[in-house]
């Protein structure tokens, strides 16, 4: 088995320093009342950090827009309340030497009306659609697109102000961003659609907001998907070329660190190379790119939709996934679900204590610990 040291060793990215390799994975609980972080909420992200986790990412936060929020008791990130609330959680993981980012969201079409605030607000998306053909929502005019990138970049000198160590915008999924840069949902004639180049100007208008919000030296880290909730076979970038074209633009516009979100860390990303997608985007932007899929959990035993159930840590897992990062394919591993039911995982790996990780179940999600 490989040296699980090679997850141990500080990471040294440039704006942001960390003491390891190992990230959690942003995962939406919706245990915040008022969308406010609470104190079970402080000590659910004190445990993680407690736990070894050198770089938490929170659960998706939504930014001040009164269309951002998709689903009841996810927490904001604007307002007094929430802000303080989430101040709580940086000075609590900060107490425990971990470091942490706040995953800015807008959920765009995905957004169910009623769900508050917002009340009876529609989604808002490119086109209006939630799914290719489905309209659900209301198109977004200029007014709406500039009152986003405001509210993406006010989220962001705020995360900077209340302590915050980096900032994550959420570009993945099918969420708003990502349903600007699918040809799915995004049907728009004006410079907003188009190829992806064009379908790209939303975000590129986040990113640069945000970097003008927070200055030079705050880590901005972009999280991307090929994969959409809505089409987990849908892609945006059939090609090593069709990716530098689109990931350059990014790097300009002022991000410092992908994310790039795969459901199987191992699948290589395309044809003629083992290299996955944070492996692609690394060799391709020269940026630090973080993995994610399955770390921890026994491929046996995922099932084709990708749903839970996966069994615990398995020593042939986290040997594929060391190999990959002593080769320098990509710079973090993020691990979701094996947070969920071990908030110790990072220590317990370290120890070598891999019997002692308890398997993932869907249950664990129906209480916040
Ligand atoms: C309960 C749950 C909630 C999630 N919420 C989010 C989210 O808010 N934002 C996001 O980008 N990904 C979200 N994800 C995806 C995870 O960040 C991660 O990419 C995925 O779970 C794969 O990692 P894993 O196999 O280690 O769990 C969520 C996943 C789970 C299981």
């Amino acid at each position: 088995m490989s040296n699980v040291d090679t997850l141990f060793r500080p990471a040294e990215l440039g704006k942001l320093n960390l003491k390891n390799r190992i990230v959690m994975a942003p995962m939406t609980r919706t245990y915040s009342p008022g969308n406010v972080p609470n104190d079970l909420v402080v000590d659910y992200y004190r445990r993680r950090a407690a736990g070894g986790v050198g770089l938490i990412i929170t659960e998706g936060t939504f930014v001040g827009h009164k269309a951002a929020s998709g689903y009841p008791n996810v927490p904001a990130f604007a307002g007094n309340d929430a802000l303080a609330g989430w101040k709580r959680v940086v000075d609590a993981v900060h107490a425990e030497g971990g470091k942490i980012a706040p995953q800015l969201w807008h959920v765009g079409a995905i957004r169910r009306p009623g769900v508050m605030p917002g009340g009876d607000t529609p989604g808002h998306s490119p086109s209006g659609m939630v799914a290719p053909g489905k309209v659900t929502g209301h198109a977004m005019t200029q007014d709406d697109i500039d009152d986003v990138v405001a509210a993406f970049a006010q989220a962001a000198a705020d995360a900077k102000d209340v302590g915050f160590d980096a900032i994550e915008l959420h570009g993945a999924h099918g969420y708003l961003i990502d349903q600007f840069f699918w040809d799915g949902t995004n049907q728009r004639d004006d410079s907003y659609g188009g190829d992806l180049a064009a379908r790209s100007k939303f975000a590129l208008e986040v990113v640069a907001a945000c970097r003008a919000a927070v200055g030079e030296d705050f880590p901005i880290i972009f999280r991307f998907s090929q994969w959409k909730q809505q089409d987990y076979t849908a892609r945006l970038c059939e090609t090593p070329e069709a990716l530098s074209d689109f990931l350059g633009p990014l790097c300009d516009a002022g991000v410092d660190i992908f994310h790039c979100s795969t459901r199987r860390f191992w699948e290589p990303e395309f044809e003629g190379s083992d290299l996955n997608l944070a492996g692609w985007t690394r060799k391709l932007t020269g940026k630090p790119a973080i993995t994610v899929g399955s770390v921890g959990l026994n491929a046996d035993f995922l099932p084709e939709d990708g749903s839970a159930n996966f069994n615990a840590a398995e020593p042939a897992s986290i040997d594929n996934l060391i190999t990959r990062l002593e080769q320098d394919e990509f710079d973090l591993v993020a691990v979701g679900r094996a947070l969920i039911a071990n908030p110790e995982w990072a220590n317990q790996v370290a120890d070598g204590n891999f019997e002692k990780l308890a398997a993932y179940e869907k249950e664990m999600l129906k209480e916040l610990k």
